[in-house]
């Protein structure tokens, strides 16, 4: 008998700044209506001049470390698709400032929006091999699209950490998964450009066509039928994608679509990511978070995930709950680090959005900005010195 493997801690931390939506709409002449109702965003996360996915992520993975210490945590998977390097793994800083131990194998890992899946799921492998081990899962990006760009207004920042390990206290991560790969040009960032390339429309039709050859390979593999679940966890580019995908995937599997049951199925899901705005790979666990923190009635239950990532890869896959998982939560916390952000006017978050460290090599320290327990103090020598605050 196999031991359960999953999510035995989940904590997130995001920016300094969010920008609300009115501002932006203010100064784009947009209607708010399209923002909020028809993508279903109010706010965005802006991270400040001296945080980036390393500090976001070490403060989302801190409290983890201070709950259950760091014994038997041998591996760290660092999930992006905003890297600051094109070799060295953004997870060794994290591991650096949380003081980690050196047998430790950290690596970044990278697709799209689907990055923190793939993680997930090589941790739950690792975990099988040695029951005994603990894995440290970070999910951080910085979601930037030019500005005055119909993406603009699905931009935000955050980190999601999961410790995942044997007998967990959140989520048992189950199997079988549903696996989707197609090649196409939605949404990509090619090495020498900071924000993403788009085709808007292009990428909801291929998000839409990742749901349904995921589901179909998950079906085909023995998995659950769609009313043994609870609730689903969508990756939110902008929340009403996940309303989009659920839509989607009741009409393919013939359910006709009732909007009660949508609602149902996704309302708790959405609460974070409205706020905060595609945090990209960390995004399908930031709506686990919202699920977690906001129901009291999912106790051995199955949760389905749809994690999406351009380009494209997708995988469908159920998670019960754990009983008991209410007493494992970080409410408080997640609540705090939403409520905590300073609102930017449009003057200030386009200063921001257009700062960039000159390339010289030189010394160039950052603006002492964020009051987060971890900053990027400056660049020196090309090489980014972090500090503890
Ligand atoms: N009141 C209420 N609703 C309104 C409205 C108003 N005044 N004006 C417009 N709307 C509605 C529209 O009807 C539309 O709703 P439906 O899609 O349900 O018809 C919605 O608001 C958006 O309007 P548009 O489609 O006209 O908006 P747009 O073309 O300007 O931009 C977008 C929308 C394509 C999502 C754009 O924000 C974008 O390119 N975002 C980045 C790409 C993205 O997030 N893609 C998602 C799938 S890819 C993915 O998931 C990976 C990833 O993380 C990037």
């Amino acid at each position: 008998n196999e031991p359960a493997v999953g999510i035995h801690d989940l904590s997130f931390a995001t920016t300094e700044f969010v920008l609300p939506h009115t501002v932006l709409a203010e100064h784009n002449g947009t209607d708010i209506g399209k923002y909020h109702h028809g993508i279903g965003q109010w706010s965005m996360s802006v991270a400040a001049a001296d945080e980036d996915i390393v500090t976001m992520g070490a403060a989302a993975a801190a409290p983890l470390v201070r709950r259950h210490g760091s014994d038997g945590i041998r591996t760290i998977l660092f999930a992006t698709e905003s890297s600051i390097d094109q070799a060295k793994s953004a997870g060794i800083y994290v591991h650096s400032l949380l003081g980690l131990d050196s047998a430790t194998r950290v690596v970044e890992l990278k697709q799209a929006c689907y990055g923190a899946t793939a993680a997930l799921q090589f941790a739950v492998g690792l975990v099988r091999r040695d029951p005994g081990q603990r894995v440290l899962v970070i999910a951080s990006d910085v979601s930037k699209y030019e500005l005055d760009s119909p993406g603009e207004a699905t931009q935000g920042a955050a980190a999601v950490a999961l410790l995942v390990g044997a007998d967990p206290a959140l989520v048992r991560v189950e199997e079988p998964s549903g696996v989707f790969t197609a090649d196409v040009m939605d949404f990509w960032r090619p090495n020498y450009r900071e924000a993403a390339l788009v085709d808007g429309q292009e990428s909801i039709g291929a998000y839409l066509l990742a749901v349904q050859g995921s589901w179909k390979d998950y079906t085909e593999q023995g998995g659950r039928t769609l009313d043994e679940f609870a609730a689903f966890c969508y990756h939110q580019p902008f929340t009403k994608m996940a309303y989009k995908a659920h839509r989607h995937l009741l009409n393919y599997c013939g359910h006709g679509v009732d909007e009660d049951r949508v609602s149902r199925d996704l309302g708790p899901t959405t609460a974070y990511n409205s706020v905060i705005g595609n945090s990209y790979t960390a995004s399908v666990y930031l709506a686990l978070a919202a699920l977690l923190d906001q129901r009291d009635d999912l106790d051995d239950r199955p949760v389905g995930f749809l994690s999406y990532g351009s380009g494209s890869v997708a995988e469908f896959f159920a998670g019960t709950v754990a009983p008991g998982y209410r007493d494992h939560l970080r409410t408080t916390a997640h609540r705090d680090a939403i409520d905590r952000r300073k609102p930017v006017d449009y003057v200030r978050y386009r200063a921001l959005h257009e700062h960039s460290f000159p390339t010289d090599g030189g010394d160039h320290p950052t603006l002492a900005d964020t009051t987060g327990p971890f900053r990027l103090a400056a660049l020196r020598g090309h090489k980014r010195i972090y500090e503890t605050r």
